[in-house]
Formats: structure tokens, C-alpha cells, sequence
């Protein structure tokens, strides 16, 4: 099982299509499988509260790719991909949705903190980061599967975000 997750708008959608695509691998998308079995407790700010252990008993014997967020926070015998995008980057990508100020500053704070990627390398057995700003969502696809083969990963370090440089 190969995870794909990171910050709301850092791709993983996107990229975890093509990742899919190039290794012939079954997706699924965590969010879908959410609504369509209705595994959340409730809402909060518009946005689903995901019921983690139900999601987790769905996803414990899959093979293929899954993508998600909510996963950095999940437990699952995969290796994992953080994506990452530097908050001027993750800004432009978030701007169509039209957030309010403190979901979108919450969501880019998040990942000046390496939230997912701290997350992840609690609840999965490898874990790479791979830097997508600047990349189209193929070559960002092509790169994660590179960094998965030789064992690379980013380093990145948004901290600026909070001394205001982003
Ligand atoms: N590598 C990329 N470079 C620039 N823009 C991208 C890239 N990948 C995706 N995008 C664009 O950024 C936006 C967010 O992408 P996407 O929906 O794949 O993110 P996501 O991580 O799946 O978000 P969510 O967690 O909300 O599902 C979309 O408008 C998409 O077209
Ligand atoms: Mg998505």
C-alpha cells in the first residue's frame, strides 16, 4: 500500500491519479470512500469529521494507492508520500476555494509546521517528503515515485512562514 498524503491543496489528488496510473495500481480516494460509507461522526467548519477507526478497518488490507489527508494520521502498514508546497505556493493553489482567513491560514500554518510529515513518520514505516512547489502535478507524480525506489526525501523548512518571509 502506497499512501499519498500531506496539507489540504498540496496535490496529492492530483498527483496520486498519475502515481496510479504509472505503477497499475487501484486508487482510492480517501475522501470518496468517506462519504460513500459514511464513515464520519458529524461536521465542523463545513469540512467531515472523520470517523478514524472505521476508516482504518476499510483501508487495513488494501493494496494500491490511497490518498487523503485525514491518513497522515492513521496507522497503516504503507509506505508513505508527504507532499509538501511552500505557503506561497499552497496560497495560489488554495485561492479558488475561497476558504475564510482562519481555514485557509490554519491549513497553511499546518504546513509550515511539517504537521503531516511529523504525523506520518509516527504512523508509517517509511516515509519520503517530496517537495512539489514549482512542479506540474506529473512531474510531482514522476519524482514520488523516484524518491519511493531510491529511498530520497525533501527537506524542507517553511519556518520564514512564521517570521512572515512567505
Ligand atoms: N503540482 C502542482 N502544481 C501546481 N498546482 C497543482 C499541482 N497539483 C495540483 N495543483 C492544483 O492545486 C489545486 C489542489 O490540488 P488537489 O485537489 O490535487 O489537492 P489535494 O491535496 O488533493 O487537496 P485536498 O486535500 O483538499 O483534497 C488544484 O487546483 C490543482 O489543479
Ligand atoms: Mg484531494
Amino acid at each position: 500500500m502506497i499512501v499519498v498524503t500531506g496539507t489540504p491543496g498540496t496535490g496529492k489528488t492530483s498527483a496520486a491519479r498519475i502515481i496510479a496510473r504509472l505503477l497499475k495500481l487501484q486508487l482510492i480516494e480517501a475522501n470518496k470512500l468517506v462519504r460513500r460509507k459514511r464513515l464520519y461522526t458529524g461536521t465542523e467548519d463545513g469540512s467531515l469529521i472523520v470517523d478514524m477507526p472505521a476508516l482504518r478497518g476499510e483501508l487495513l488490507h488494501f493494496t494500491g494507492v490511497v490518498e487523503g489527508h485525514v491518513l497522515c494520521e492513521l496507522r497503516l502498514p504503507a509506505q508513505a508520500i508527504v507532499l509538501r508546497a511552500s505557503p506561497r505556493a499552497l496560497r495560489r493553489r488554495l485561492a479558488p476555494r475561497h476558504y475564510s482567513k482562519r481555514k485557509l491560514e490554519d491549513n497553511i500554518g499546518a504546513e509550515a509546521l511539517d504537521y503531516c510529515s511529523i504525523m506520518a513518520r509516527e504512523n508509517y514505516r517509511r516515509v519520503v517528503d517530496v517537495d512539489t512547489t514549482g512542479l506540474t502535478a506529473s512531474e510531482t507524480a514522476k519524482k514520488a515515485i523516484s524518491f519511493l525506489q531510491a529511498g530520497k526525501s525533501d527537506f524542507v523548512d517553511w519556518s520564514g512562514y512564521f517570521m512572515r518571509k512567505f
